[in-house]
């Protein structure tokens, strides 16, 4: 069977254990040639490039493993890049969360404010990447999951619009992992119907292979417990504050008990709730850095410290799962039915065909083609104007250096409630990402 050559952007990322000990374990359905680690952050990556080395030494010698900051040894002959940076890091993760709740203004990292802060700096990080990419490997795909994938892939959309880059989310995968415990089925024997915009959507059905329909099912059990279930065996989504986001999703469900909700859409529809339960001090930033991060490295300096991997720590991440299965549906071209973000063309029927989607697509050798979801009511069609122009004009404010445009950005938010509030966040949200955004006249 061929082998592949894989670059992980954004090496230094939490993530990429979870990614490369998932990789490891598929190795039968996609073999690795070569796996190769970038970041632009030399001493983070080493951490985590160390205790890799060590482990593909046990588990997979044959492996050609490296990490580097070089972009042209990291993309060099590459099949596929699995992205996944975060430009300014956790500490800019933690402002983006922090500035807007001194407002009164939910404080999240791709939703509301933080989300558009978040947005302007990874444009110019994830052009970067691509270009490299293109340099060095002309003919690769770029699966990219750096957030806020929403504007990520209007950006792309724009100025990038010929490149060979997915981008992707695992909220629809991870939501259906726990929906398929709802039904006591396993998640592939499951198809859904959903329609929206990246972590602003929802499900129109979810059926077995035989063409049973679960919804139903689902919807009374979300009605009475949202998407929190009885076993636990997830890796991702487990803290405690995502505990509270599944189970908020039954008064999202109440607002429209039509179809089932992406978790995101707690933000735009009940920010004072979320703003009510938020720490002004301690955000979900710190939570992961005091738990996720904190537990993944300390791992990876136990591996460097024993020179073992046994026993390691490192986990196979359930959040990987879909990225592997990406990187196989292209290698193998194997028509898998994926939700996927995707420029909408129709897809949606009464929808703009400009905007970026998430829709279900089967995806092959020649990426994902989407189908087609029919008209959306009214209710869901304004919400999703409403954002999806939130996010083009960020865009077009990162593209043409425009201060009022990203105000308007701002304006537009459901999450924000009047012009004034708007603009004070921006000259905040500006001040702390000087080192970050492009200058705005
Ligand atoms: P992290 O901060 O631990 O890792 C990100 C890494 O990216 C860091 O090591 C950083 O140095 C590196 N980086 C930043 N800018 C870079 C650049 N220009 N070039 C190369 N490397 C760069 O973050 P994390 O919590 O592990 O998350 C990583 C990313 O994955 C985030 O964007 C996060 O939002 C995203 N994510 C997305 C999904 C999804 O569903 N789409 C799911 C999980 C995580
Ligand atoms: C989900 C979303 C991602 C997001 C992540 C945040 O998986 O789909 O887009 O990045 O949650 O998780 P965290 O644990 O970092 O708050
Ligand atoms: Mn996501």
């Amino acid at each position: 069977m061929r082998k592949f050559s894989v670059v992980i952007a954004g090496g230094g990322s939490t993530f990429t254990p979870g990614i490369v000990m998932m990789l490891l374990d598929n190795s039968e359905r996609f073999p690795l040639k070569s796996l190769r680690l970038y970041d632009n952050d030399a001493e983070r990556q080493a951490t985590l490039g160390a205790a890799l080395e060590i482990l593909l030494k046990e588990q997979a010698p044959v492996v050609e493993f490296i990490y580097t900051t070089d972009p042209e040894i990291a993309f060099t002959d590459t099949d596929f890049c699995m992205a996944h940076i975060r430009v300014g890091k956790y500490a800019m993760r933690e402002q983006d969360e922090k500035i807007p709740l001194k407002y009164g203004v939910i404080g999240q990292e791709t939703c509301g404010p933080g989300g558009l802060a978040y947005g302007m700096r990874s444009i110019t990080g994830m052009l970067e990447i691509i270009d490299y990419m293109e340099q060095y490997a002309p003919d690769a795909w770029m699966l990219n999951y750096s957030n806020p994938a929403a504007i990520v892939a209007e950006a792309c959309r724009v100025l990038r619009p010929d490149s060979k880059v997915l981008n992707i989310c695992d909220m629809p995968v991870g939501t259906l992992r726990r929906m398929s415990q709802i039904v006591g089925k396993q998640p592939k024997d499951l198809d859904v119907r959903y329609f929206g915009l990246n972590h602003f959507g929802w499900w129109t059905s979810v059926k077995d292979k035989e063409g049973h329909e679960y919804i139903n099912q689902i919807r009374d059990y979300v009605a009475e417990h949202g998407y929190l279930t009885q076993v636990e065996v997830d890796t991702q989504h487990m803290d405690e504050s995502w505990q509270a986001t599944h189970k908020k999703a039954k008064d999202i469900l109440a607002v429209d008990d039509r179809y089932l909700p992406n978790t995101y859409l707690k933000y735009y529809l009940f920010p004072d709730d979320e703003v009510a339960h938020s720490s002004c001090t301690y955000t979900r930033a710190n939570e992961v850095m005091d738990g996720r991060e904190k537990t993944v490295f300390d791992a990876a300096r136990r591996i460097v410290e024993t020179g073992t991997a046994v026993d390691s720590g490192f986990h196979i991440d359930s959040h990987a799962s879909f990225i592997v299965d990406l990187a196989r549906a292209i290698a193998f071209n194997t028509h898998e039915r994926m939700v996927m973000i995707v420029e909408n063309n129709g897809a949606i029927a009464n929808f703009p065909d400009d905007a970026m989607v998430e829709v279900p697509c089967i995806v092959g050798s020649d990426g994902p083609e989407a189908l087609a979801q029919g008209k959306i009511p009214m209710f869901h069609q304004a919400l999703m104007h409403q954002q999806v122009t939130v996010e083009k004009l960020a865009v077009e404010a990162y593209v043409e250096g425009s201060y009022q445009k990203l105000w308007q950005a701002l304006t537009m938010s459901k999450t924000i409630p009047s012009a004034k509030v708007a603009k004070e966040l921006l000259d905040d949200l500006i001040e702390a990402n000087k080192d970050f955004w492009p200058e705005l006249k």
